[in-house]
């Protein structure tokens, strides 16, 4: 059989490679029978070589018969890989005749997959398993390659080309792998100072605009290519626009945003960004009787705080002459009516309440002109309200209610807040906001999916007033587990005091998380690396306290605080000792800065740190023990306790370790020292620490309704903490960058505590701070807790 050798050579296999084939008694001469059937005995092109070699050393007996079509379709280029020689040789398997289509259906030939394909596919795929990744990591890519493969889509695509792209999709999902991601072996329990280390979260370098790229919205049309009822509406819209993607951003100005509206606006002005468009913040102020001017004030502050600035801000009340015009269009189209049924009648016309048959009511073929006449007298004011509205007719017959005849108009004489009692007929937010969104030339409306039956009757308004027609395109909205988003029922806590206002820092709307601390950019790295589909999407809590923690983990000085202090001292340190200790704000990142605080005999460090009752798996102080102080060069070893007459151990007495050989320490503990001449230790007037508001993940369902369900211990305030010197430093800091103004933007992490902001209560003197003496203008110190340091820290603090 060597003189097979060279002949295998020239088909492309190794040296090695061939050397074995031919000796391979069953494989050798069936290859060789392949090369003579492909007349490829001179060589030929490696991949053909390669393809040759996988049909002879699959080739079943079923299909021997076959073997000479098989090799031409292989020759021919029909058949290109492996898979499909594999699917070739199955499919002929103990056929008698091959019907051409058949085989070419069946084994893939002439399909395309485009690596833009793939790439959708695989993203899609990556989004609708994304917490399972995210939480198990590199252990799911394995079974996910197969399962991405074995998509319908993807059965003839590329397989090489499938896992590069499933691999960088991990990588900017997970980041590179890390210790996360080593097979783990039964550990042993972990040590206790393991367990108290500061646990920080990986930092996952992810291009947070993906989103606007990538998966669903990166198939949303391009200005112009959506086809209008009349093509010149087109021509004059790209005329006006430029081709430029507009967005807007629709909040009703009857309540403050909540977290879920940060995903509207990050979806509608990341959008537009993202295409160089512009995006309108856009009042939608068509219900005078729920708007008041705080809610106007506080949506443009809250938008502007997460760091977008609409191009225009408008109002739907300033389009109110012109919707009020093309309702008389409609009316003498035909397509509106003036409807004298109350809320119950129009209720049965529509089916009722279990969905009977659907009528029209006795108004809806009234004349064109009786239409007009009553519409002039509701806009006259010679109606009461809900004696009459102006309805749209559209699709009794149409099997979504959005077709049912909607209300257009209606009386209200309540003032408007911006056009008084200009008018006392209202248009809805059916009429209005796709009218609206046409007006202001909006390319994409995104909303969220709870309006897609709307979606329908929105092109029907547009199209039969034969006006620009926008795209509408839906996303799931954002709803995060333990907390209430509905503005009635949150309207209701406040009313009844069971939280302090709408932005308590325990409620999720945008105020309320602000004030606690929380940064806006890690709100919005949340929301965008949850990234966009249409499913709706509940997101447990912990996920976004991550994403806080995150942020703030990379932002945030550092600073020794003991919110209940005890007293310690060093008895072989002078009275008059003191030491300056640099600590870093930041350990490992210089950029961060510095600060000195003093080392003295007088100290004080958390009560949480020393235990009377030593145990083995306890590393902190106990009597007889030695521990660490941090960023102090030696330990301290706790040699008595001195107690009160409860018996509570009121000090330790301690060792400093200064000239005896010690060992280096298990852990770490933070400590202030006690130094009247240096300020030390800042007094921290109040500590608020919050807990979830609720106790449950979902409150609505609770016993008694969420009213019921609400955690008495939610807020708790410890007076007495203490802080080093460190604050003053960067409190400074902080006003020099900020100006000062945001108190909640002071934000630190309390070591081994947690994360905290200033609360707006504390007494600051900004100009004496700016004039260099933020010691006298620090008077109370009021913080926030933002965050707890890691996930089960909950209770510690
Ligand atoms: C989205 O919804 C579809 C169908 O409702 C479901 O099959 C899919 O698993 C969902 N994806 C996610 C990420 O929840
Ligand atoms: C997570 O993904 C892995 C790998 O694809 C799979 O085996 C597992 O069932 C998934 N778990 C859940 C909860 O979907
Ligand atoms: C929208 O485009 C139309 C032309 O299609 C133009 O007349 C109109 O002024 C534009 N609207 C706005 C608010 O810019
Ligand atoms: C801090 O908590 C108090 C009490 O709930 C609250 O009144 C205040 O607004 C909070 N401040 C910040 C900045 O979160
Ligand atoms: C949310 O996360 C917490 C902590 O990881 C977990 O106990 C809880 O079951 C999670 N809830 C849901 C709905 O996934
Ligand atoms: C949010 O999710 C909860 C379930 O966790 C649900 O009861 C509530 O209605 C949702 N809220 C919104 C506004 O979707
Ligand atoms: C703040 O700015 C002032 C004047 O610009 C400067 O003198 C001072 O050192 C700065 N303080 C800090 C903490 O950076």
């Amino acid at each position: 059989m060597d003189e097979l050798i060279p002949v295998f050579v020239k088909i492309g296999l190794s040296e090695q490679k061939a050397k074995e084939t031919a000796k391979n008694k069953k494989l050798a001469p069936m290859l060789a029978t392949v090369i003579d059937d492909a007349q490829v005995g001179d060589g030929c092109d490696k991949d053909i070589g390669i393809l040759l070699y996988h049909l002879a050393s699959t080739i079943t007996k079923d299909a021997a018969p076959h073997r000479a079509y098989l090799v031409n379709k292989i020759t021919n280029g029909d058949l290109k890989s492996n898979d499909q020689i594999t699917a070739g040789i199955k499919f002929v398997d103990d056929l008698p005749s091959i019907d051409e289509k058949a085989f070419d259906e069946a084994t893939g030939v002439g399909v395309v997959v485009t690596a833009e394909q793939v790439k959708d596919l695989v993203t899609g795929f990556i989004n609708d398993n994304k917490d399972n990744i995210s939480a198990n990591r590199y252990k799911t890519l394995g079974p996910n390659l197969a399962a991405v493969r074995k998509l319908e889509a993807l059965r003839w695509a590329d397989g090489g080309v499938i896992k590069k792209e499933l691999d960088d999709q991990y990588l900017a999902l997970l980041g590179p792998r890390d210790e996360r991601d080593v097979p783990q072996k039964k550990k042993k329990e972990p040590k206790a100072a393991k367990k108290e280390a500061v646990q920080v979260e990986a930092a996952r370098p992810v291009d947070p605009m993906r989103m606007f790229y990538e998966g669903e919205l990166a198939r949303l049309h391009k200005p112009g290519g959506n086809k209008q009822i009349k093509p010149e509406l087109m021509d004059e819209h790209l005329k006006t626009t430029g081709g430029k993607v507009m967005t807007r951003f629709p909040p009703e100005p009857n309540g403050y945003l909540h977290i879920g509206h940060a995903k509207a606006i990050n979806v509608n002005f990341g959008y537009a960004k993202a295409h160089n468009g512009v995006t309108y913040l856009r009042y939608d102020d068509t219900n005078p009787e729920a708007e008041e001017e705080k809610y106007f004030t506080s949506i443009i502050d809250t938008v502007r705080w997460l760091g977008f600035e609409p191009w225009k801000v408008t109002y739907s009340s300033d389009y109110f002459q012109q919707l009020y015009e093309l309702a008389l269009q409609l009316i003498r189209k035909g397509l509106a009516y003036t409807c004298q049924c109350t809320g119950e009648e129009i209720h049965a016309h529509r089916g009722g309440d279990d969905g009977g048959a659907r009528t029209a009511c006795v108004h809806r073929d009234r004349p064109v002109e009786e239409t007009l006449d009553q519409f002039e007298k509701m806009k006259q004011g010679r109606y009461k309200e809900g004696e009459v509205t102006l309805r749209m007719k559209m699709d009794l017959e149409n099997g979504n209610p959005q077709f049912w005849d909607l209300i257009a108009y209606r009386v209200l004489y309540t003032p408007h807040h911006r056009t008084g009692s200009d008018w006392c007929i209202y248009p809805t937010y059916d009429y209005t906001h796709c009218l609206v969104d046409s007006f202001e030339n909006i390319t994409h409306s995104l909303c969220t999916t709870e309006f897609i039956q709307s979606r329908e009757s929105y092109y029907w308004l547009v199209d039969a007033l034969e006006v620009y027609k926008p795209v509408q395109w839906e996303y799931g909205r954002l709803n995060v587990t333990g907390t209430i988003m509905s503005k009635r029922k949150i309207l209701k806590m406040v009313t009844n005091k069971l939280v302090n206002d709408w932005d308590d820092p325990r409620l999720f709307t945008l105020v309320g998380i602000r004030r606690r601390g929380v940064p806006p950019e890690a709100i919005n790295n949340f929301v965008l690396e949850l990234g966009v589909t249409t499913n709706k999407t509940v997101i447990n809590t912990t996920r976004f306290d991550a994403k806080v923690r995150e942020h703030l983990d990379n932002t945030a000085p550092r600073l020794m605080t003991v919110l209940e202090p005890l007293k310690v001292v060093l008895k072989n340190l002078a009275d008059d000792f003191v030491e300056d200790i640099v600590v870093p704000n930041k350990p490992r990142d210089a950029a961060m800065g510095e600060h000195t605080v003093p080392f003295t005999k007088v100290l004080y460090i958390d009560r949480a740190d020393f235990r009377e009752q030593d145990s083995k798996d306890y590393y902190r102080m106990a009597p007889g023990k030695s521990v660490g102080l941090l960023h102090v060069k030696h330990p301290v070893r706790c040699v008595d306790i001195e107690k009160d007459s409860q018996g509570n151990v009121v000090t330790v007495i301690c060792e400093y370790e200064n000239d005896v050989a010690f060992k280096k320490p298990k852990t770490y503990i933070h400590w202030i020292a006690d130094c009247p001449a240096r300020g030390s230790p800042v007094k921290l007037d109040e500590v608020r620490v919050y807990e979830p508001l609720f106790k449950h993940e979902n409150p609505e369902k609770a016993e008694g309704g969420y009213l019921n369900d609400l955690n008495e211990l939610s807020l708790s305030v410890v007076k007495g903490g203490l802080a080093t010197v460190g604050i003053y430093d960067q409190v400074a800091d902080w006003v020099n960058k900020t100006g000062g103004k945001d108190k909640e933007s002071m934000r630190w992490q309390f070591v081994r505590t947690g994360y905290f902001c200033l609360d707006k209560d504390t007494d600051l003197d900004l100009d004496l701070v700016k004039k260099g003496n933020v010691k006298e203008a620090l008077r109370h110190i009021v913080v926030n807790r933002t965050v707890t340091l890691k996930e089960d820290a909950g209770k510690s603090s």
